[in-house]
C-alpha cells in the first residue's frame, strides 16, 4: 500500500491513540446524564468536574473552565458574551485583521448591531504593532481579542505585552484565540493578562466537537445557548462527560510533551524552509522563528489547489490556505493583509506539522515535490509559449 504523509495538522490532527481509549471507556461505563440527580449522574458529574480542574491546570491557573464544542462556539461565545455584557461600559472593540472566521465573522456581526470595531494591521510577518494597539486602546474599549498563532502562516502575536498594555492602559477584557499555538508554543493566561482563552481539542490529538473558554475573570459574559442552564449557566446543553474527559487528556499529552515536540517541529519546519529556499518555483510566505508547525509557501505560477491535488496523488496531504477557506474561492484574508500579490496568494498552499511526522517523513515529502511539481511547471511554461 502506498505510504500516506499527513501534512495537514493545523486543518486538524490524528487523535491520539489514549485520548480515544478514554473517550470510549467513558462512553461505555459512565453514559448517565451529568445533570441527573442519581448515582450514574453524579459519577458522571464527578468525571467532568475532574476534567475541568485538570485542564485549568495545564493553563497553569486557577481561572474557570467551560465546556464547549470547539473553537468555534468558544470565540462566538466568548466575544459575542462580553461585548455584550459590557455594552453599558463602552462599545468599542479590538481585533486585528488576520484572525480566524470563527472571529472576523462575530466582530463584522457586532458591527452590524452597533459596535465600533479597530482591526489591527499586521505587517510583512503577520504581526500586530504593540503601539497601534496601545493607540487603539480607548476609554470606551470593552473587549480585545488577538489570536496567538494565526493558522495560514503561523505568526505569533506578542500576546504577553499585548495583555499589559491592555490591562495597564484600559479595562478592557482581553480574550485569545489560543486553537493553533495550545502544545507548540507555552502560553500561561495569568502571567499574559489572558481573561478568556479559547482552545480546540482536535488540533492537539484530542477529538473534533471538544474545546473550551477558559475564563480568568469575574466579570460576568452573556450565554449564547438558552436552555438547561449547564456550564455555569454560560452553555446549556447536556455535557459532553466523555469529550470533557478526553480532552483534559490531549492537553495533559500535549503539556507534558510539549517542549520535546516543539523542537522537533521547528527541526522539520526549517528542513522544509531550508528545502523550498533552494527551489526557484516556490517563495516561502511565513517569517522566520514563528509558530514551530507551519510553513507557508507559493508557486505563483501555480494554483495552490492544482499543488494540492497534485501531491494528494502521490500521498501527500496538505491544504490551501486554510482547510475552512479552502473550498471556497475567494482570496485568503490573511495573505492580502501581508500585502501579497495575486499571483503568489493564488500559488499558496500550508504545510503543517505534528510531532508524529518524522524528518524522514520530510525527506520523502522532498522528493515527491522535486518529482510531481517540475513536470507541471514545463506544462504551464509550454502553453505560454
Ligand atoms: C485559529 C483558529 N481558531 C478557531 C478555529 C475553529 O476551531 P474549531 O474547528 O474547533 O471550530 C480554528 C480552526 O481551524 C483555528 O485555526
Amino acid at each position: 500500500m502506498r505510504q500516506m504523509l499527513y501534512l495537514d495538522n493545523s486543518a486538524t490532527t490524528k487523535p491520539d491513540p489514549a485520548v480515544l481509549e478514554s473517550y470510549i471507556k467513558v462512553t461505555e461505563q459512565y453514559y448517565g446524564n451529568p445533570s441527573s440527580l442519581h448515582g450514574m449522574g453524579e459519577t458522571a458529574a464527578q468525571l467532568v468536574e475532574m476534567a475541568r480542574k485538570s485542564a485549568a491546570s495545564y493553563l497553569n491557573g486557577s481561572g474557570k473552565v467551560i465546556f464547549t464544542s470547539g473553537g468555534t462556539e468558544s470565540n462566538n461565545l466568548a466575544i459575542k458574551g462580553f461585548a455584550q455584557s459590557l455594552r453599558s461600559r463602552g462599545n468599542h472593540l479590538i481585533t486585528t485583521n488576520i484572525e480566524h472566521p470563527s472571529v472576523l465573522e462575530v466582530f463584522r456581526h457586532l458591527e452590524k448591531e452597533g459596535f465600533a470595531v479597530t482591526y489591527l494591521p499586521v505587517d510583512e510577518k503577520g504581526v500586530i504593532s504593540i503601539d497601534q494597539l496601545r493607540s487603539a486602546l480607548k476609554k470606551e474599549t470593552i473587549l480585545v481579542s488577538i489570536m496567538h498563532v494565526n493558522n495560514e502562516i503561523g505568526s505569533v502575536q506578542p500576546i504577553g505585552e499585548a495583555g499589559s498594555v491592555i490591562k495597564n492602559q484600559s479595562r478592557a477584557i482581553f480574550h485569545v484565540d489560543a486553537v493553533q499555538s495550545f502544545g507548540k508554543l507555552p502560553i500561561d493566561p495569568d502571567k499574559a493578562g489572558i481573561d478568556a482563552l479559547t482552545l480546540s481539542a482536535h488540533k492537539f490529538h484530542g477529538l473534533k466537537g471538544t474545546g473550551l473558554i477558559y475564563l480568568n475573570t469575574d466579570q460576568q459574559l452573556v450565554s449564547q445557548m438558552l436552555g438547561g442552564s449547564q456550564e455555569f449557566g454560560l452553555r446549556s446543553g447536556t455535557v459532553h462527560t466523555a469529550g470533557t474527559v478526553a480532552m483534559a487528556k490531549a492537553m495533559r499529552l500535549a503539556t507534558e510533551q510539549l517542549e520535546k515536540h516543539r523542537k522537533h517541529l521547528i527541526e522539520g519546519r526549517d528542513l522544509l524552509r531550508a528545502f523550498f529556499e533552494t527551489r526557484e518555483e516556490a517563495e516561502v510566505l511565513s517569517a522566520e522563528d514563528q509558530a514551530p508547525h507551519i510553513l507557508a509557501v507559493s508557486v505563483p505560477l501555480l494554483k495552490g489547489e492544482v499543488v494540492v491535488h497534485a501531491l494528494e496523488k502521490k500521498g501527500v496531504y496538505l491544504s490551501t490556505s486554510s482547510a475552512c477557506s479552502s473550498r471556497m474561492t475567494k482570496q485568503s484574508h490573511v495573505l492580502k493583509a501581508l500585502g501579497l500579490s495575486d499571483d503568489v496568494i493564488k500559488g499558496a498552499f500550508r504545510i503543517s506539522l505534528s510531532h508524529d511526522v518524522s524528518l524522514n517523513d520530510l525527506e520523502k515529502f522532498k522528493k515527491i515535490w522535486e518529482e510531481v511539481i517540475p513536470p507541471l511547471l514545463e506544462g504551464v511554461k509550454r502553453n505560454e509559449r
